[in-house]
């Protein structure tokens, strides 16, 4: 759908484009939802009535574009912090090849507006064929929200910029707090954990607008970023749906071609893209895999790639010298860290765009909401 923005009653408050005002955002939105969907207590996270997974045999995630990749870090929270099976799939694909689907199997419809025509038809696709179909999304009268058995809201309000920014770290944060109910209803996260977990998430909003600080420092990183023909991001655990994110968000608003790819398999194939044009940036928190996704870094810099990498203090500090950038993100959870690491990569997207002058609101060929197949 054309969205004309001079109608619209949302302003971009000072900001010079609306994508700049809803990453500004972020720290608030988080705040509302996490108020949202607090309880009384902190035992656990206050979910609609009808979200049960004690008996779900297996989740499954169904998405179009970025919430495709909010559910893909999903995929991992639910089965690390749950132990339950999940399935993650584009929508497009999903609804086409016959699904195996079962009764005690939790289905989840990611979707911003609601209304994203294959989301939607895989939503009635799986209708009588699953035990409970739930949606996570921002506009709460939306398809997709009515079509569900229970709909999550993730309250991010109105998002014009059509790539997609306080939406997706609002729908990490539901899914996330999905994840701990998950959790909880199978019994695998036991309840000091999980309050660990919930103080965590409070502390999100306070991280956002951290990250948002330090990546005032991407302005010149994104100017280079800015003279590139390709740029390949590079992340490992929940943090390679980042990787993908962040190449999705450049490729959207700069036009320049830009990869995204688990750092494992930089050795099968893209590794051979690497030479000092191209600029990797690595999305690599101090976590049990840091030093996994490091030995990939000294694969690049040794065929000259000019490596950016994100990562707290301590990461920087064990990647040394040889990197061309470094960004000190705050040092997170683990379960924080694809939440907080969109900021940056949001950040060098909008930088890249601003310095290339192309429309950041409303990139060429595409749309805010697909309703068309
Ligand atoms: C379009 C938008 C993306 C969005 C995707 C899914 O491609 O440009 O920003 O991620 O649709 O949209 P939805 O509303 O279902 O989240």
């Amino acid at each position: 759908t054309h969205i004309r923005l001079d109608n619209l009653r949302v302003d971009k408050a000072g900001h010079r484009h609306f994508m700049a005002k809803e990453i500004a955002e972020q720290p608030s939105v988080l705040r509302g939802a996490l108020e949202f969907y607090s309880g009384p207590g902190d035992e656990a996270p206050c979910l609609p009535e009808g979200v049960d997974f004690a008996a779900a045999g297996r989740v499954v995630l169904v998405a179009c574009g970025t919430a495709y990749y909010a559910a893909q870090v999903a995929k991992y929270w639910f089965e690390q912090i749950a132990g339950i099976a999940v399935e993650c799939d584009i929508a497009s694909e999903f609804r086409y090849r016959n699904p195996v689907l079962g009764p005690r199997d939790v289905a989840i419809f990611i979707s911003q507006s609601g209304e994203t025509a294959d989301t939607l038809a895989a939503l009635r696709h799986v209708q009588g064929r699953v035990g409970q179909v739930l949606s996570v999304v921002n506009v709460p009268t939306s398809t997709i929200a009515r079509e569900s058995d229970v709909a999550l809201p993730i309250h991010a309000g109105p998002e014009i910029g059509v790539a997609s920014t306080k939406a997706f770290t609002a729908q990490l944060l539901v899914l996330a707090l999905l994840a701990l109910r998950a959790g909880r209803d199978t019994g695998r996260l036991d309840a000091d954990t999980l309050a660990a977990h919930l103080r965590d998430l409070a502390a999100l909003p306070g991280f956002m607008a951290q990250a948002l600080d330090r990546g005032e420092a991407l302005r010149d990183i994104a100017a280079e970023l800015g003279e590139a023909r390709d740029v390949l991001f590079l992340g490992r655990g929940p943090m390679y749906p980042l990787a993908l994110e962040g190449a999705l968000k450049l490729k959207e608003i700069s036009y320049i071609h830009a990869e995204g790819h688990a750092s494992g398999e930089l050795k099968h194939g893209p590794i051979a893209l690497i030479d000092q044009h191209v600029p990797v940036v690595v999305m690599a928190p101090r976590d049990a895999l840091f030093d996994k996704t490091m030995s990939n870094v000294a694969e690049v810099m040794a065929r000259q790639g000019q490596v950016i990498l994100l990562s707290d203090r301590a990461g920087l500090a064990e990647a040394g010298p040889g990197i061309a950038h470094g960004l000190a993100m705050p040092a997170v959870p683990d379960l924080l860290a694809p939440i907080v690491y969109a900021v940056p990569a949001q950040l060098l997207a909008y930088h890249a765009a601003v310095y290339r002058g192309t429309d950041v609101d409303q990139p060429r060929n595409l749309a805010k909401s697909v309703t068309v197949e």
